[in-house]
């Protein structure tokens, strides 16, 4: 038996090599394979971004549209699958649907599921990158009792996903170009950040051999928590309950955040690993403005809150200290909210986008020597004793 680092948290552990993802925590930096994301933001889209985390480099211009084409011919979903929808609650929690739902999916999709070839492994991920939205406005619609719609091959990535949450057949649906290019850059804010819980755990599951699906499932598992994905969710229920933006009513609910006898955190605020700015969040308030101003919300309250949280946390001896800034979710559900999407589909949102990082993970350890992911412990229970016979 060799010695063990006892490291909980994994906070000084590198679980693997990776050439997908790089943060330079202590600087603010997120590069995907070498781009920045302000960048990546600035003039790439989310199928694009997709290609070059999946695959290593920028798709040539006719391999972008065979990718996207490709894409978008495994949109829909078995018809099947509508039954295993029926079986849950109209009021689960639609992260608790899509987590069944896509672990459910190699049920339906096995004629492609020898991971050791890379032909079966591009389909599983071409499969998930296109049917993941379907799935989310699925849950939605079927949480409201509305009929699900098929997807539209004729729309963007984007604007498909917008069309399936919200047209109904009754009434027409305009897609508001605005909101389209907003949810577009959502995807790409959201689309991979290497080594956290829920990437991990996807690698972790796909250790074992475990299907693409199941992984991915896992992974979905790992996100829900409100230290993780959750926290977009959480946000916006913490802005409900801080409920107005004077400075008394502020402090009060940041001297909460500080005092260790409260379990309340500042929800979209910290991270393990950046000690500065996350760089998401700076293109994420941008955003948030841009669209904000562009529907004439500027002076939503609960972006008047949010701005004068993070102005007044900012200042404030307690965060500066542990520097502790605002993190990815903390504007990306006002933005959410300002497109129509209720708060429990923001982690679903989350996971959707993430997606196309689980399975570049995956992809990128099942091609190279891996092994079965296996942690030790430090044993502290009772030693060896004799159970007694009589
Ligand atoms: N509000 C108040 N205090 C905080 C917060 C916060 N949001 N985050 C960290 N701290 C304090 C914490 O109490 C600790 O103080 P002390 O040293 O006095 O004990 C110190 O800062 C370090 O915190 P930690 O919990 O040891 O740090 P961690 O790296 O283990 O946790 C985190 C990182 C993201 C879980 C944590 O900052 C947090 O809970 N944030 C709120 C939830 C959130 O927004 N999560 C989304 C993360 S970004 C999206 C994603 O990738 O999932």
């Amino acid at each position: 038996e060799g010695v063990f680092t006892y490291d909980p948290g994994f906070m000084a552990t590198s679980s693997c090599q990776s050439a997908i993802t790089y943060i330079d925590g202590a600087k603010g930096v997120l590069l995907h394979r070498g781009y920045p994301i302000d960048q990546l933001a600035k003039h790439s889209n989310y199928v694009e971004l997709c290609y070059l985390l999946l695959n290593g480099e920028r798709p040539s211009k006719e391999e972008y549209q065979t990718f996207e084409r490709t894409i978008r011919n495994h949109t829909m979903v078995h018809e099947q699958l509508a039954n295993f929808y029926k079986g849950f609650r109209r009021d689960a929690h639609p992260m608790s649907i899509l987590c069944g739902v896509v672990g459910g999916l190699a049920a339906f999709y096995h004629d492609h599921l020898d991971i050791t070839r890379e032909e079966d492994r591009q389909i599983s991920a071409i499969r998930l990158i296109a049917k993941m939205p379907t799935l989310a406005a699925m849950c939605y619609k079927y949480n409201i009792g509305q009929p699900f719609n098929y997807p539209r091959n004729d729309m963007s990535y984007a604007e498909n996903f917008l069309y399936m949450m919200f047209s109904n057949p009754c009434e027409e649906y305009q897609i508001n170009p605005v909101f389209a290019k907003a949810m577009d850059r959502i995807f790409m804010l959201h689309a991979d950040h290497e080594q956290n819980a829920s990437t991990s755990t996807v690698r972790l599951a796909g250790s074992t051999g475990a299907n693409p699906f199941a992984c991915i499932s896992a992974g979905i598992a790992a996100l829900w928590g409100p230290a993780h994905g959750g926290a977009n969710e959480a946000v916006l229920n913490m802005l409900d309950e801080i409920g107005d933006d004077s400075e008394e009513n502020i402090q009060r609910f940041i001297d909460k955040a500080k005092d260790k006898d409260d379990p309340f955190r500042l929800m979209g605020f910290g991270h393990r690993v950046y000690r500065n700015f996350d760089p998401r969040a700076k293109v994420m308030k941008e955003t948030c403005d841009e669209v904000l101003g562009q529907l004439g919300l500027a002076d939503d309250p609960q972006l008047r809150i949010a701005k004068r949280l993070e102005e007044i946390a900012l200042e404030d001896e307690y965060f500066v200290k542990r520097k502790l800034y605002p993190n990815v979710d903390f504007y990306s559900g006002i933005i959410l909210k300002a497109i129509g999407i209720p708060t429990n589909m923001f982690t679903v949102i989350f996971a959707m986008s993430r997606t196309i990082g689980w399975i570049s993970h995956w992809h990128e350890m099942i091609s190279g020597d891996y092994k079965i992911g296996r942690p030790r412990q430090l044993y502290i229970g009772h030693p060896q004793r004799d159970y007694p016979t009589e």
